[in-house]
């Protein structure tokens, strides 16, 4: 059973509204786990075979795999089941927050007046980039943009109410378990950091930034986005949970803030949903911003250069079947030199993967992440032992 967020900017959901979100995400689940073991199994019993049987050699990349799973009917049917699924993960939320459409952007506007320490600028006079207004990126109908009424929250309510479904109760109550983990990283990996001041760039509706604000009271955190209904639910949802953000309407590939300004620049599933000449000019503009000493820490799914065929394969899907046309491309990267090539030292690359802050103690989260550990077939996905997977450098 999916249970109800339970913030200020949630809703009530009615009986069949709940029942229907606890289908999709069941469903969701069936094909994640047990549509997905069946298909990999497949795959190694007698797809893999077959191949290596004419061709005298496994198949050595992921578009191979990919271009002999396009001919089984159990990718196709595993595909289309996914693919439906996605799409009901909107359709269950989106009624709910159209009946309440006025009212979340007047509950908005008054979570905003109240004294938490946050604020929310935003341009209207901002164009929203083109990897944004041209897609429905991950099928969500309107994407992160489209404003149906004055002072619109729609799609930031879509995500926080779609993401709930989508995760099905593996990301904790608000959804945060992403950046619970990379704050308590920075602050076990990183113990002579203490940051002032830092920024999370793509912060869609501050789900992984109000954890690092909590994590450390001291530290000011700036989160931009380019979509103006998902920072003001964003606003709405901080001063809610009485977490001083201060969100902004920005690019991050022109930021407005001085050189050396931050202690740390962190995203979570951002640079994937960039035009690889936008994450350039991202990683750049994080390093220009970034204080000397500075940490940029950045949590996505690991590259495929580090990836066996199969996984892959398997994590490219969304690249192609989910409206990520990005994902694919900036995963075929190869991370030290798009750091390098962003400005920082050579030896100045990390990376991490470390278990969930939900699912483990602090003693244990430790240990892994001192380990230098690669990532396992858990990593990045949604399951029983899921562990994420992050990169960044020094400045
Ligand atoms: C998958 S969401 C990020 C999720 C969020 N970081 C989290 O952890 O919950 C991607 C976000 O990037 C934003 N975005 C896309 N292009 C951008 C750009 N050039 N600068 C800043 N934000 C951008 C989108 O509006 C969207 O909110």
């Amino acid at each position: 059973m999916i249970t109800d967020l339970t913030h200020e900017m949630s809703m009530t959901a009615s009986r069949d509204e709940r029942a229907r979100k606890s289908f999709v995400a069941q469903l969701r689940g069936h094909v994640l786990v047990n549509m997905a073991d069946n298909m990999h199994r497949h795959y190694h019993d007698q797809v893999a075979p077959r191949y290596e049987r004419e061709h005298g050699e496994a198949p050595a990349d992921g578009p191979t795999v990919h271009k002999l799973m396009k001919e089984e009917d159990y990718f196709r049917f595993y595909s289309s089941i996914r693919y439906n699924a996605q799409e009901m993960v909107w359709q269950s939320v989106i009624p709910g927050i159209e009946r309440n459409l006025k009212s979340l952007a007047d509950k908005a506007k008054s979570l905003s007046d109240r004294d938490v320490g946050g604020s929310l600028t935003l341009d209207p006079e901002f164009e929203v980039p083109k990897n944004v207004t041209r897609l429905d990126v991950h099928l969500a109908p309107g994407c992160y943009h489209s404003e149906f009424t004055e002072g619109d929250v729609a799609t930031g309510a879509i995500y926080d109410q779609g993401l709930n479904v989508f995760a099905a109760g593996m990301m904790g109550e608000h959804l945060c378990d992403i950046g619970d983990s990379f704050s308590n990283y920075v602050r076990l990996r990183f113990k002579d950091l203490n940051p002032e001041r830092m920024l999370d760039m793509g912060c869609t509706v501050g789900h992984n930034t109000l954890p690092f604000a909590k994590l450390f009271p001291e530290c000011e955190v700036h989160a931009i986005d380019v979509a103006a209904p998902a920072l003001r639910y964003a606003h709405a949802r901080a001063q809610a949970l009485e977490v001083p953000v201060h969100f902004r309407q920005m690019s991050a590939t022109k930021l407005d803030y001085p050189d050396n300004h931050f202690d740390l620049v962190y995203s979570s599933m951002f640079l994937h949903e960039l035009p690889l000449k936008d994450i350039r000019k991202a990683l750049a503009e994080a390093y220009r911003v970034l204080k000397p000493g500075g940490i940029l820490l950045t949590m996505e799914l690991p590259p495929n250069n580090q990836s066996a065929p199969y996984d892959s394969f398997y994590l490219d899907w969304d690249s192609y079947y989910n409206q990520e046309p990005y994902y694919k491309p900036f995963r075929d990267q190869d991370y030290p030199t798009l750091i390098a090539d962003a400005g920082f030292d050579g030896d100045a690359y990390f990376e991490t993967v470390m278990p969930s802050w939900g699912h483990s103690d602090e003693a244990f989260f430790d240990e892994v992440i001192h380990a230098d550990g690669r990532f396992n077939d858990k990593t990045g996905r949604l399951t029983d032992g899921i562990c994420w997977y992050g990169f960044g450098a020094r400045k």
